[in-house]
């Protein structure tokens, strides 16, 4: 019924059928305030659903309280950790039960799920009402005993803000979206060659200058200038609307490479010091940081640290991907790190640039920092989180004692095309085929891994990469329903996966997971 699947869903004998008026009763004393937001939240869907009027109230349920919604904190079965829950349904009372507020919200989640089941299901024998408006109402919801926790903890979707810009609206909407399907990180590329999208206040040609980028870059209508970026003030609201529901946002503060748009703004920071413009090109380009200047990397730390004002998580992204070879070879500064810090090679160079910066991050910040998998031969960081998007990257990590987000992209790009025909109409070289199925099929453990190196593994994330994503349409049309597939796959137990299953289920769900 519910996507993603629950660790165990028993139905039982009888059902519970709702009153003309619901009482939520709240019981959780450990978060008073936010199990009220949960329950304000559900009483929207139960109203709408049900067609009862609803009211919430801290309460001790009580016998009397027949046709009751309880949230609460006690007697919740063991083992089931910070996001799980246990939702019984009961001819007298649905009860939702969980030591913390993410299991509390997801608990919510699914109760909903089953509203929306029930509401597409119901037989004509059961002949559901209709309101005034015409829309079928829900009875009653068939008894059952949910327990459920994710097999994951990091299950994330990565956003790609920077080659095209989403609007805050957009931003928003994606969030409750992520929520819905038990998703706990939106990982936020901010800042690449073709547009920095993140004020900063000491910085502030890096928006004024590098937010902005000469039509050209593909879909973008007639427009002479294509941009736009975040405020301050709206990252906060964007990162406090992500909190309540359970989302860590981790900005990645993309470096060295992928960093033309910094560069036009301030031109310094490059080898060659000259003036250029934020590009309107994909690719593999030439926007590298000197790695040889002092003011890079008090740039690259001033803005970290006005980056970890506005993101509470306890991850920032530095990025760390596709340095095209040969960036650092001709430029003199460079050349005497190289030499004074004996670094023998490029990879070398790069892995104390990256170490430089993370060791700010995890001493000054005190967060811990997460890096592409690129430089993983050059060997990893202590407390870094490696960031796998080739294959074997994760493996590597792994068997070097690393916690790893294993992303590898045949699986999880959500930016490559879903159908042989999409495939076949001008897509770049480097996109896979990637149906619905596949991603299905997704295991973030990496085939493989030693069983005793599992652990590192925390998750996975999905990718959307926006180069070819220049509208809302078309980044809706990438996500779903390939992104509830994926929703699956690192939160149900691997032993439940059932592709056909699934795809009942994603008929149910879908105009309920996707609304555009
Ligand atoms: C990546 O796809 N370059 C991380
Ligand atoms: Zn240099």
């Amino acid at each position: 019924m519910m996507i993603p699947r629950p660790l165990t869903h028993q139905t039982q004998q009888g059902a519970f059928a709702f009153p003309p008026q619901v009482s939520l009763l709240l019981a959780y004393e450990s978060d008073p305030g936010y199990a009220h937001f949960v329950a304000e939240e559900l009483a929207q869907h139960i109203r709408v659903k049900s067609g009862s009027f609803v009211t919430v109230r801290v309460a001790e349920p009580s016998e009397s309280d027949r046709g009751a919604v309880v949230l609460t904190d006690r007697q919740v079965p063991d083992g089931l950790g910070d996001e799980g829950y246990n939702l019984t349904v009961s001819p007298d009372r649905i009860t939702l039960r969980a030591d913390h507020n993410a299991g509390l919200f997801y608990a919510g989640q699914s109760l909903t799920q089953l509203l929306n089941h029930q509401l597409a299901t119901q037989t004509t024998g059961q002949t559901p009402t209709t309101t005034n408006n015409g829309h079928a109402l829900v009875r009653e919801l068939p008894c059952a005993d949910i327990k459920d926790k994710p097999r994951f903890p990091w299950r994330g979707f990565m956003l790609d803000s920077a080659r095209h810009f989403q609007s805050v609206e957009l931003v928003t909407k994606l969030i409750d979206q992520l929520a819905a399907l038990k998703l706990n990180r939106l990982h936020w590329h901010l800042t690449d060659d073709q547009g920095w999208r993140l004020e900063i206040l000491g910085y502030p040609k890096l928006t004024s200058v590098g937010a902005w980028r000469s039509n050209g870059g593909g879909g973008n209508g007639n427009q002479v200038s294509y941009g736009g970026y975040y405020t301050q003030e709206q990252v906060r609201e964007i990162v406090a609307y992500a909190k309540l529901r359970q989302i860590t946002v981790i900005p990645e503060i993309e470096m060295p490479a992928h960093n033309l748009a910094a560069l036009a703004a301030y031109p310094q920071l490059s080898c060659h010091g000259q003036p250029s413009d934020v590009t309107n090109q994909w690719g593999l380009l030439d926007g590298v940081y000197c790695a040889g200047q002092d003011q890079t990397f008090s740039f690259l730390q001033n803005v970290l640290d006005e980056v970890a004002e506005l993101f509470p998580s306890p991850y920032l992204h530095l990025g760390g991907d596709e340095r095209k070879p040969g960036t650092w070879d001709n430029c003199q500064a460079c050349q005497a790190v190289r030499d004074k810090h004996n670094l023998t090679d490029e990879p070398a160079l790069q892995k104390w640039f990256m170490d430089r910066v993370a060791d700010h991050v995890h001493t000054r910040l005190n967060r811990r920092s997460i890096s592409w998998g690129d430089n993983i031969d050059a060997g990893g960081t202590q407390g870094q989180v490696v960031h796998g998007w080739l294959p074997e990257q994760s493996t590597k990590a792994a068997r070097q004692g690393l916690d790893t987000i294993n992303s590898t992209h045949e699986w999880v790009y959500l930016d490559y095309p879903a159908t042989e025909k999409e495939l076949a109409e001008d897509k770049p070289d480097w996109m896979r085929l990637l149906p619905l199925e596949k991603v299905y099929q997704f295991d973030p453990i990496p085939q493989g891994l030693e069983p005793d190196l599992h652990h590192h593994v925390l998750g996975s994330e999905a990718h959307l990469w926006t180069e070819h994503v220049p509208t809302e349409a078309d980044l809706h049309h990438q996500l779903w329903p390939r992104l509830i597939a994926f929703a699956e796959t690192v939160w149900s137990p691997i032993e439940l996966r059932d592709f056909d299953d699934f795809k009942n289920r994603l008929k149910v769900q879908e105009t309920h997971l996707c609304l555009e």
